[in-house]
């Protein structure tokens, strides 16, 4: 067997540009945001410093109001639809999209700062104000009076793109009539039907239109854009790197901002059942303006374990969906549920196993004394890596990969958290 540690060292290296790392070439030619925080968790595992290089030049992308883009355009490339060109968001040293993607980046930057000793503290210091501007614009300007959680504008931001959690928010919007007509480049370099439909992206591409037509003002993308969801996603992440925020201000002595931290978690913590749909009995996302919750169990929804939130009996339940969801599938946890007739085991959102996620989930679930559950996640995920590849995710039911082949993040994640080499299994 080849060795699978050295492909996913060659396929980290293949896909680094020079102190940053795109996902896949071709597809995602570009660094993207969430994606490049859990690719430095397996640069570190060869290299701390480069590891914090790949961090250190995603947040040079930091726009002017504090958000870090979902992807930073260093440059144009004919191979991705829509480029800077397109988004046209001028407000910061470097082109990027309009829109962020799930804060990760604080809970990694902790992470390292608790294995490396003074020089992790040190560098997570230099980087912690522009985390602390980052964490509070998704407090200010993602966060709308009516729904006092922290909410999303555009699927794209949730990282989940076309979940069947944003139906609702994308059947209540309207495609702009004036969009210019485009091309799309996903689908000359991965199987259209593992793709999003037209439709989605028609949908994606008015709302990227009316953030450029509003000089991509965040408040008035917000709270008066045409798509308003809030995403467990992006809820339960935001709060558990608020929580290793303030872990860090804590050792740095930054009182005044640990405390600012603190009422954030405060009010997130009591915020937090209004993702709770009771009639399914799970974590749901659920639209802002029409209060209708998403019926179906996502990737998403099991991460309450690594926020830390939810009573015993909504602990329960969420095994309990997970335990069904297992029954039904033979790896991982799905990104849908394989009961809902929306489910397409190879469809992008709908269905397949995204290792980042798992990674995600399994630590929380390993924290929170269901280390048994975790461990047979890391132990799937191996498993699919060793049938299929680097794959960008894979059928939760053959193990089959799909869309974007040597994916970074799965090599790293294969690194940091699946190889049978790590002698230390539980997640980083
Ligand atoms: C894409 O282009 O599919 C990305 O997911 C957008 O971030």
């Amino acid at each position: 067997m080849v060795d699978l540690d050295e492909q996913a060292i060659a396929i980290l290296q293949k896909n680094d540009r020079g102190g940053f790392t795109i996902p896949t070439a071709r597809l995602y030619p570009f660094q993207w945001n969430w994606d490049s925080a859990f690719i430095a968790l397996g640069l570190a595992t060869m290299d701390d410093d480069r590891a914090w290089r790949e961090l250190e030049m995603l947040v040079e992308g930091q726009a002017h109001d504090g958000m870090i883009p979902s992807i930073i355009f260093r440059h144009d490339d004919d191979d991705y639809f829509p480029g800077p060109n397109v988004w046209q968001t001028n407000n910061g040293p470097l082109d990027g999209t309009g829109i962020s993607q799930p804060p990760v980046l604080a809970s990694v930057v902790a992470h390292f700062a608790k294995t490396q000793g003074e020089t992790g503290l040190k560098r997570a210091k230099a980087l912690y104000p522009q985390i602390l501007q980052w964490h509070r614009w998704w407090h200010t300007y993602r966060t709308p009076e009516e729904a006092e959680v922290v909410c999303t504008v555009h699927p794209w931001e949730t990282g989940r793109d076309n979940c069947p959690d944003w139906n609702i928010g994308l059947r209540n919007m309207a495609t702009d009539p004036d969009s210019e007509s485009y091309q799309r480049k996903d689908i000359e370099h991965a199987d259209p039907a593992e793709r999003p439909t037209q439709e989605e992206y028609d949908k994606y591409i008015s709302i990227v239109k009316f953030g450029r037509d509003h000089g991509w003002n965040q408040h008035v993308l917000t709270n008066q854009g045409p798509f308003l969801m809030a995403d467990p996603g992006i809820f339960f992440i935001l709060l558990r790197a608020d929580r290793d925020l303030l872990w860090l201000a804590e050792q740095f002595g930054f009182e005044e901002s640990a405390r600012e931290i603190e009422s954030w978690i405060t009010q997130a913590e009591s915020a937090a059942d209004s993702f709770w749909n009771e009639e399914y009995g799970a974590f749901c996302a659920w639209d802002v303006r029409t209060k209708e919750f998403s019926h179906g169990f996502s990737n998403a929804s099991a991460l309450c374990f690594y926020a830390d939130v939810g009573t015993t009996q909504q602990r329960e339940k969420t095994l309990a969906h997970m335990r069904r969801i297992a029954g039904r599938t033979q790896f991982g946890q799905s990104s849908w549920d394989p009961d809902a007739p929306s489910f397409e085991s190879q469809h992008y959102w709908c269905g397949p196993l995204w290792c980042q996620m798992n990674y995600m989930i399994a630590k929380g679930l390993s924290e929170q004394g269901e280390g048994q559950l975790a461990e047979k996640m890391r132990h799937d995920l191996k498993q699919v890596i060793e049938l299929s590849g680097f794959y960008e995710c894979f059928d939760p039911i053959s193990g089959a990969g799909c869309i974007g082949r040597d994916f970074s993040w799965t090599a790293a994640l294969w690194l940091a958290w699946a190889s049978p080499s790590l002698t230390q299994t539980s997640p980083a």
